[in-house]
């Protein structure tokens, strides 16, 4: 049975735990081995301290010894379609690459489609760290 990553981020949405915001997210990614990850926001009281579905799903990933993503999706109860966060672009970057496909969906099913290069041009990379130009 394939797994669809729409499926996955509606499981997990409805564990979200954004009792601040009440903006829910899930979200769910697919590595080039083909195993799908997902995770929802988590909240804390100390905002700051709260986490995003993107990265939840990248933590699962890492734990489970996987670390290339090939797409990625993400959910909300949203009118207008809901883009990764800044801080989450750079963090799909460390383990995808330009090409990898950014989906935006809502409960209803998957209502955009982009990339990670159009999403985060010009982005800091190893490269950099390494003084190469
Ligand atoms: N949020 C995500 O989980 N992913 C995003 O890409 C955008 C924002 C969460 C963080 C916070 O819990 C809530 O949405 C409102 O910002």
């Amino acid at each position: 049975m394939p797994v669809f990553l729409i499926d996955e981020a509606r499981r997990v949405f409805e564990n979200a735990h954004a009792p601040y915001s009440n903006f829910r997210v899930g979200a769910a990614l697919r590595c080039k081995s083909g195993a799908v990850f997902a995770g929802c926001n988590v909240e804390n009281v100390a905002y700051p301290e709260g986490t995003c579905a993107e990265a939840g799903a990248i933590a699962a990933m890492v734990a489970a010894g996987q670390g290339e993503i090939a797409e990625i999706l993400v959910l909300a109860d949203s009118a207008v379609p809901v883009t990764p966060c800044g801080g989450c672009r750079q963090k799909i970057a460390e383990f995808g690459t330009p090409e990898t496909v950014i989906i935006l969906a809502n409960p209803s099913g998957e209502v955009g489609r982009t990339t990670l290069g159009a999403l985060l041009p010009g982005s800091f990379t190893p490269a950099h760290l390494a003084g190469k130009s």
